[in-house]
């Protein structure tokens, strides 16, 4: 167990999929790890099934994270119970399966994949401690849905591309410049997503929504690595990392992802267990680096 037996870990999303696989082999590993879940009910439920497997440094803490208030009372809560954490893995994520994409389809998502992360990750950021081995960590479970290759605007391409002069400010204006066109009826023509193949799958066009939200947090990991970089000296050693799990058999996709949730973990978890110096601010994928 080593080092690691001394860290804190808190997962978003965690009382199923993903999330709760990630927070299992955590656990496996003798790390403490606080597993949140929006649903009290749910999360103690997971809080519970991990207990039966012989895992006992678990600990669950309710979490929207779309809930400002619920997000500030994690804070708080961590605060007194902890004192600090040591690494903060946003898992949480939603895919509108309606296939209209409004004001009232879109905003939930942008909500929870983008506007969620970043909220949790700056209420939060205080209480990272920079003094375990390899600094603290903070970790996004993107998307390939993520990547720039699926955005057809130029222009956003070549700014978003440029990660050193990437700026939260400036990440926070694609989404809102998205938000706009769907409310203005707009989008289309703008240079979002182009999922025409989709438009007659099971996930529609909320996939178009599901990848402007999943393009915002690749890239709002590199504009907080930028922010972090910027602070060092008078800031704390934080290493921020995006990944994709792959496409992975859970209720988000009805169950048709090809890897097991076990596979699907890895790489988070690999990223929490190793913190690699060389990859801050960049989108992970099997173990590697790849392109945005
Ligand atoms: N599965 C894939 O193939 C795949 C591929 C690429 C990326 N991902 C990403 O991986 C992450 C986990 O997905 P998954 O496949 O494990 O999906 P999942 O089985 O549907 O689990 C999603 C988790 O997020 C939670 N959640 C949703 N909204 C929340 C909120 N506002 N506050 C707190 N928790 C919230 C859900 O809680 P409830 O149970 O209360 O709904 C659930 O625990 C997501 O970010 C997803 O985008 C998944």
């Amino acid at each position: 167990m080593g080092e690691e037996a001394e860290r804190l870990v808190v997962v978003t999303g965690a009382n199923k999929g993903i999330g709760f696989e990630i927070v299992r082999q955590l656990a496996k590993e003798g790390i403490t790890v606080v597993l949140t879940a929006r649903d009290a009910t749910r999360g103690k439920e997971a809080l519970e099934s991990l207990k039966s497997q012989g895992l006992h440094t678990v600990n669950f803490h309710p979490l929207d994270v779309a809930s400002q208030e619920s997000v500030l009372a994690l804070a708080e809560w961590l605060h007194k119970t902890y004192g600090g954490i040591d690494i903060l893995v946003n898992n949480a994520g939603i895919l509108n399966l309606d296939k209209d994409v409004t004001f009232e389809t879109v905003k939930p998502v942008l909500d929870t994949n983008y506007f969620g992360v970043k909220n949790v990750t700056k209420a939060l950021l205080p209480l990272l401690r920079d003094d375990t081995a390899g600094g603290a960590q903070v970790i996004v479970v993107a998307s390939r849905f993520g990547q720039l290759k699926h955005l057809e605007n130029k222009d956003y391409v070549k700014k978003l591309s440029d990660r050193e002069h990437l700026t939260e400010d400036f990440v926070d204006s694609f989404v809102n410049h998205y938000l706009k066109d769907v409310v203005d009826g707009s989008q289309k023509g703008e240079g979002w997503p182009n999922w025409t193949d989709w438009v007659n799958s099971p996930y529609g066009r909320s996939v178009e929504t599901y990848s402007v939200s999943k393009v915002a947090v690749i890239a709002y990991v590199s504009a907080l690595h930028n922010t972090l970089v910027a602070q060092l000296g008078s800031g704390k050693k934080i290493n921020v990392f995006s990944c994709t799990p792959g496409f992975v058999a859970t209720d988000f996709n009805n169950n048709r992802g090809t890897k097991t949730v076990e596979e699907g973990a890895d790489t988070p978890v690999w990223l929490a267990l190793h913190s690699p110096k060389e990859g801050t601010g960049k989108f992970w994928d099997e173990r590697k680096v790849v392109d945005f």
